[in-house]
């Protein structure tokens, strides 16, 4: 059995794989099964499990959510949450919307998301959380794939949603509407009424409960499903990763738009029973910092584009606040600098440990967990339970210190269940026999961390959010000035990559500085602002395949001063 004793608090013995090797051996999901009530019954829900059993166990008055913001500090026990969720869960039935509908919501990080989610889960609907900066072509085209019945947003939100071209959503509440806006229901009057009661729509431990969005190399962005079942990784992680413990006050500081925010922003804690902290709006460093000293954070996750933006902050900035409650750091999204490690030793006199895992894993896999030894630079070693390897093209294993494809092994409890709609994209992932693709490259040392080599596609990771070039290229088109676009990422000290973006003009069109800003914020505008290119450069003709594709590495690698490759393929 894995010996949470050793899991608390600061290291400070420097090594403990033994401990590791142990946990490792013994690793069993069952024992959390049996946590759960769906080993009485067979039938699960995971707001119940998150939610309302704290409350069936005398903890109903503990503070579940702490959300604050410019003008809100609100508290929410288990036992409000419990109570609005039910009701909330109540308007939806009110509308015949219940198991299987996919209900989106478009809301900026306040509390009314997370009632909203808790309802919508208690009535065995789908959720799909939207990002808040997402613009209309990023909304029309995850509300067109999902047929979704039911929109939760804000009125200025709304006007991003292109109503009349989507047949399926029925449904629009809107929450803090002071117009009484058309044909849409109001989420205040609404909740003023329903009853605190509700009859959980219990389901299968399969069901889906969870669509989030995530970008490819190619084609739009694809739905990927997730279950109930999932809250087995996301409790034990929560547990073993996170060092979750009753008196915690933990600060996962992702959105919920994006799976980190809903895997350890909403169940990894609350499933756990521990006081989650929620910070609306954009935040600078000094509201960063204050957040943990106001609240007295004990658990901090976030991401390495975060910290690199804090580390230029500067140390001064840090010396200004009291962080002493922080016990344990956590990052995850993107490649977290070694140089960043030994930053946040220095000045917040903690290790950061990195985490990998992605949009479809559900979870995490790879971890730096407190039990191990932090080597700055690597991802860590795979979760117990979780095997992971380095593999070639035909599945085999690699030897240490060989470059492969970073591969785990099919089959754990938060792994995706399907692409929505889309079978032949989900079995990409799975084309070698046994095991699931990443897409990401990777090498083992001799003491078995892992470490990130980078993606085997297009795919381009910006301040820790993953952007298709193919999304950014097709935006692009829509501009009237431009013929054709290839999109690359590019090296950016703060933010990972950066989004570049090459353009041949249309006839009658001449390159401008003008027309470079014109069409960056037509990008944001349609997508999102993160999606819109950073850097523009218009030339003549785009490097391409003869059968007409655009041959992003190439862009790439002339951009970085790189060998082009092999060109065999390129057109005359
Ligand atoms: C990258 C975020 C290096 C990777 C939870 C992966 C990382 C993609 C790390 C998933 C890490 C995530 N080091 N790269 N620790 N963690 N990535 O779906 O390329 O938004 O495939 O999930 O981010 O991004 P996603």
């Amino acid at each position: 059995m894995l010996d949470h004793s050793k899991s608390v608090g600061i290291q400070t013995k420097e090594n403990n794989l033994e401990n590791y090797e142990a946990a490792y051996k013994d690793f069993s999901w069952v024992d959390v099964e049996k946590a759960f009530t769906w080993s009485e019954t067979g039938k699960v829900n995971a707001a119940y499990e998150a939610i309302d059993r704290h409350v069936m166990e005398g903890k109903g008055h503990k503070t579940a959510l702490w959300y604050s913001d410019e003008s809100r500090d609100e508290k929410y026990t288990f036992g409000d949450l419990k109570t609005k969720s039910n009701q909330f869960g109540n308007i939806l039935r009110k509308y015949g919307i219940g198991k299987g509908d996919r209900v989106f919501i478009f809301l900026p990080r306040t509390p009314e998301l997370y009632i909203s989610f808790l309802g919508a889960l208690k009535v065995g609907s789908i959720i799909g959380p939207l990002f808040e900066a997402f613009m209309t072509v990023a909304v029309k085209d995850r509300l067109e794939d999902s047929e979704a019945v039911a929109l939760v947003t804000t009125p200025s939100l709304l006007s991003r949603v292109p109503l009349d071209e989507l047949p399926h959503l029925k449904h629009v509440i809107l929450v803090g509407d002071d117009a009484n806006t058309a044909n849409t229901i109001s989420f205040e009057k609404e909740m003023a009424s329903a009853s605190t009661d509700l009859e959980i729509e219990w389901v299968d431990r399969e069901d889906p409960m969870l669509i989030h969005y995530t970008s490819g190399s190619t084609g739009k962005p694809k739905g990927v499903v997730h279950v109930h079942n999932a809250m087995i990784l996301h409790y034990q992680t929560g547990k073993w990763v996170v060092d979750l413990q009753e008196d915690d006050v933990y600060w996962c500081t992702a959105d919920p738009g994006w799976v980190t925010g809903t895997s350890y922003g909403i169940f990894g804690p609350w499933l756990h029973g521990v006081t989650s902290v929620v910070r609306g709006g954009r935040f600078t460093p000094t509201d960063w910092y204050q957040t943990i000293e106001k609240c007295k954070v004990t658990v901090w996750y976030s991401a390495p584009t975060a910290f690199r933006m804090l580390m230029s902050a500067g140390d001064e900035e840090v010396a200004k606040h009291d962080l002493s409650s922080v016990r344990h750091i956590l990052s995850v999204g993107e490649p977290l600098n070694p140089e960043v490690v030994r930053w946040g030793l220095k000045v917040y006199g903690k290790r950061i440990h990195d985490n990998w895992w992605m949009t479809e894993t559900g979870g995490t896999m790879i971890a730096n967990y407190p039990q191990m030894d932090v080597k700055p630079g690597s991802m860590g070693r795979p979760f117990p339970g979780i095997y992971a390897a380095i593999i070639d093209d035909n599945g085999n294993e690699l030897p240490p210190y060989s470059m492969g494809h970073l591969a785990i092994r099919a089959g754990w409890p938060s792994m995706m269940r399907q692409v929505w709609k889309n079978e032949a994209k989900y079995q990409e992932y799975f084309r070698i026999a046994g095991w699931y693709l990443s897409g990401d490259t990777a090498y083992q040392d001799e003491d078995g961390y892992f470490w990130f080599q980078g993606r085997i596609d297009d795919v381009i990771n910006t301040a820790g959010k993953r952007v298709g070039p193919f999304e950014v290229e097709s935006a692009l088109v829509e501009h009237p000035a431009v013929a054709e676009a290839g999109v690359i990422g590019k090296p950016d000290a703060v933010r990972g990559e950066i989004i570049k973006a090459f353009i041949a003009l249309r006839q009658g069109y001449e390159a401008s500085a003008e027309l470079k800003e014109e069409i960056r914020q037509f990008v944001k505008d349609h997508m999102a602002a993160h999606a819109a290119p950073r850097e523009i450069e218009f030339i003549d003709k785009l490097p391409k395949t003869r059968s007409g594709k655009i041959m992003r590495r190439v862009l790439k690698a002339r951009e970085l001063g790189l060998p082009t490759g092999d060109l065999s393929t390129m057109e005359e």
